[in-house]
């Protein structure tokens, strides 16, 4: 599949694909999405068809307006229109109950929908181009890591999608905070760079944190956002002397760094990561993916800190790692 450059026969190209029952990739500002319209059930089959994901896990359906939540939810209480005023377009999906004209293959035959309006020039573009929602999961294989490049998405979905549109790199790099606004209380299903403290601050109430959650969603597998090669989250110690092991009975190891006091680490496939916890977020899924790429034996990941700030990297090494 040839990347799409950005301009505007490609975007209208796009949204002919799109209208035709056709698959596009997407920049967004957290991950690359693989589109389809949202209101066409065929065309959202072909996207568990192309993902190999099973069709009873949800989508997430883009808008290019906060107003259009109610062409498609329901009972839309005032959480929602407070949150979409203050965070989209952005990182942060809102989990509502559907109306009956959604398409039970984009919910996964779930009575509730999940919307987002997404913070990217591109997919804005697009989305208004279109008109209506568009329904698009990460661009990646079901399980795998979510790609931050178009390049990702032509390398791991290559001739299943019809098109792809390069926006560079995505800004954000990981997926969008999930929020579940169907109960008394709100509760988050997957941490993203929207924080709980942010989301409690515009709602002044208590959000609560599911770690394990009744409805399916995949991003809540343990195995999830995972490289192909065995990857372990580790202390600074506890990493240095798995290297040292494995690296004595020959093993290729790689290590993601976080500390600066492994810069300079005897091994030669290291890639240091930021220290700052938004950059992390951005370069994490290009580094696992450029060390999964050399089949090494295993990747030693250095734990970074635990705090709030830290929640979506941590969530998501967690499902990546051992
Ligand atoms: O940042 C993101 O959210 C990216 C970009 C492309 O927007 N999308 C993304 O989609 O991460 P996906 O399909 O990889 O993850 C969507 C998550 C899944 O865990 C899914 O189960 C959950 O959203 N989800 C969707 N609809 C749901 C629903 N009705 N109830 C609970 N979870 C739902
Ligand atoms: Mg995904």
């Amino acid at each position: 599949m040839k990347l799409a450059a950005v301009n505007p026969q490609t975007i209208e190209l796009a949204a002919q694909l799109l209208r035709q029952g056709k698959l596009v990739a997407m920049p967004t500002e957290t991950v690359y999405g693989l589109g389809a319209d949202a209101s066409n059930s065929v065309a959202v089959a072909k996207i568990f068809a192309a993902k190999g994901r099973p069709a009873d896990h949800p989508l997430i359906v883009h808008l290019a307006y906060a107003s259009q939540i109610k062409e498609w939810a329901e009972n839309i209480p005032d959480s929602a229109w407070q949150l979409a005023e203050k965070f989209w377009p952005g990182p942060l999906t809102m989990i509502l109950n559907k109306k009956a004209s959604v398409p039970l293959a984009v919910t996964g035959g779930q009575a509730t929908v999940a919307l987002r309006v997404p913070d990217n020039p591109v997919a804005l573009w697009l989305l208004r181009v279109f008109g209506g929602g568009i329904a698009a999961p990460s661009a990646n294989r079901f399980g795998r890591i979510s790609p931050t490049l178009a390049q990702h998405v032509a390398e791991e979905l290559g001739d299943a999608v019809d098109c792809i549109l390069d926006g560079g790199a995505c800004t954000v790099g990981v997926e969008s905070t999930i929020i579940d606004l169907t109960d008394s209380q709100p509760t988050i299903l997957r941490p993203g760079r929207i924080t709980r403290t942010q989301l409690e601050a515009v709602l002044k109430t208590e959000v609560a944190l599911k770690s394990q959650h009744k409805i399916r969603a995949p991003g809540m597998l343990a195995a999830h956002y995972a490289p192909c090669t065995p990857a372990y989250l580790c202390v600074t110690e506890t990493l240095l002397a798995l290297l040292e092991e494995q690296s004595a009975e020959g093993k290729r190891i790689g290590v993601l760094v976080f500390s600066n006091d492994l810069a300079g680490l005897p091994c030669q496939h290291s890639l240091q990561l930021p220290q700052q916890s938004e950059a992390y977020e951005a370069a994490l899924y290009a580094a696992l993916r450029e060390l999964d790429a050399l089949q090494l034996d295993s990747i030693l990941v250095e734990q970074p800190p635990e705090n709030e700030s830290w929640s979506a990297v941590n969530d998501r090494l967690s499902k990546a790692t051992l």
